[in-house]
């Protein structure tokens, strides 16, 4: 979407991985202390974004939204002007039909999705200093033309209200997520490309609710077409830092997501990360490379069933690799230089996480261990336009 935001993907945090609904004014506060404390925001994590169930369900005597008065008593505006305060952008979720996900799914009181209250709610963002919407389909009905219209609305409505607002989109479970994905960078700056992420690696179900980390990269490679400044995928939220995987998967699924151009939005406790966590989540090697200006989301160069290579094109004509291992044994992953779109006689590897350096000739290789990935940052010769590596199908649009 060409809204002037979201020019890569965006960084920052997000309330539902670790808190769902048990959100509050205090929490909020101390995440995002935390956030200005730690490193993050320094490191390039900007939005803290409060997901489903901070509203009053009941809207005012005009219409107008509100923050639910226990929860935030300081309402929404102040909650914005304390995350500005310490350099950080604020970020707010809502649904485009009559109920968000919680109203539907979990109980949660109140009809207060936007439907028929699009344009007053943009502005009532934009009065609240909001500067990234989170916008999820929530019904188990309606077709991908509903969808495309709907959403549609609030992205016209954004762009009436005059202040920048990342447009951050889930078309759940309308959109088979397997099955043919719209290219939706006509209409948002990022859309979710899968059903919910859990705190697992595999799930043993390659599509359905809810994802493992494995299925999510299966399901977004090869979307790779789709990405571009101001548009990209968006594999969900972190799991990184949750406890359900290694350090060796978390480390994979931080690398997985540089490479395919993700968001990073960090969706653990912020307030209590262990050593592990901060460095995965601080690595700036591979913050570099998902925020690379030229926005490319890696392409696949070989994948034998285990051994996945994938390269993304950098905008100073570097390419990233990744060596990554799918199965569960040590294995050795090889590519070259040419199979990346890299051609001359002499590269230099940057090993994303112990940020070594070597030299080849051509050939790169490294021994993974099971579900880990090894990143390379290639430089040197030159790289052959537009895209490395071997070609990916892009599948068609489904509207
Ligand atoms: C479904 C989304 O996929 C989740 O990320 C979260 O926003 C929940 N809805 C909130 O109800």
């Amino acid at each position: 979407l060409e809204n002037g935001v979201g020019r890569t993907p965006p960084m920052g945090w997000n309330s539902w991985n670790t808190f769902g609904c048990n959100i509050n004014e205090a929490l909020i506060h101390q995440v995002v202390d935390a956030m200005a404390g730690n490193g993050m925001r320094d490191a390039g994590y900007q939005y803290v974004v409060i997901d489903d169930c901070w509203f009053n369900p009941n809207r005012d005597a005009n219409g107008n939204l509100q923050g639910d008065p226990n929860r935030f008593p300081s309402g929404m505006k102040a909650l914005g002007d304390y995350i500005h305060s310490k350099g950080l952008k604020f970020g707010i979720y809502q649904g485009p039909l009559a109920k968000t996900c919680a109203q539907y799914f979990n109980s949660w009181p109140g009809s207060t999705g936007s439907l028929g209250h699009e344009a007053q709610d943009a502005r009532q963002f934009a009065a609240w200093g909001v500067d990234y919407l989170k916008y999820d389909w929530c019904s188990p009905t309606g077709t991908i033309d509903d969808q495309v219209r709907t959403f549609a609305i609030m992205r016209d409505a954004l762009a009436a209200a005059g202040r920048p607002i990342l447009y951050s989109i889930n078309s759940n479970s309308v959109h088979a997520k397997t099955g043919p994905q719209r290219n939706w960078g006509d209409v948002a700056n990022i859309w979710r490309t899968t059903e919910d992420i859990t705190n697992a690696w595999d799930t043993g179900q390659a599509n359905g609710y809810p994802m493992g980390i494995q299925n999510i990269i299966n399901v977004t490679v090869p979307l790779a077409g789709y990405a571009g400044p101001g548009h990209f995928n968006d594999p969900d939220m972190m799991e990184v830092g949750r406890g359900g995987m290694t350090d060796t998967e978390m480390r994979t699924h931080f690398a997985m997501w540089a490479m395919m151009a993700s968001p990073l939005i960090a969706g653990n406790d912020v307030r209590s990360m262990d050593a592990a966590t901060r460095t995965i989540l601080l690595n700036q090697n591979l913050i570099a490379i998902d925020q690379d200006t030229a926005g490319q989301q890696a392409t696949q160069v070989s994948f034998d069933g285990t051994r996945r290579v994938l390269a993304k094109r950098l905008s100073n004509g570097d390419v990233a690799v990744a060596l990554f291992n799918q199965g569960s044994a040590t294995t050795t992953i090889s590519t070259t230089a040419t199979a990346i779109g890299k051609s001359g006689s002499s590269f230099t590897l940057r090993d994303a996480w112990s940020n070594a350096t070597s030299t080849t000739a051509g050939g790169i290789s490294a021994s993974v261990p099971g579900h880990g990935a090894v990143v390379y940052r290639v430089s040197g010769g030159s790289t052959s336009s537009p895209s490395p590596g071997g070609t990916v199908t892009v599948v068609s649009a489904a509207s």
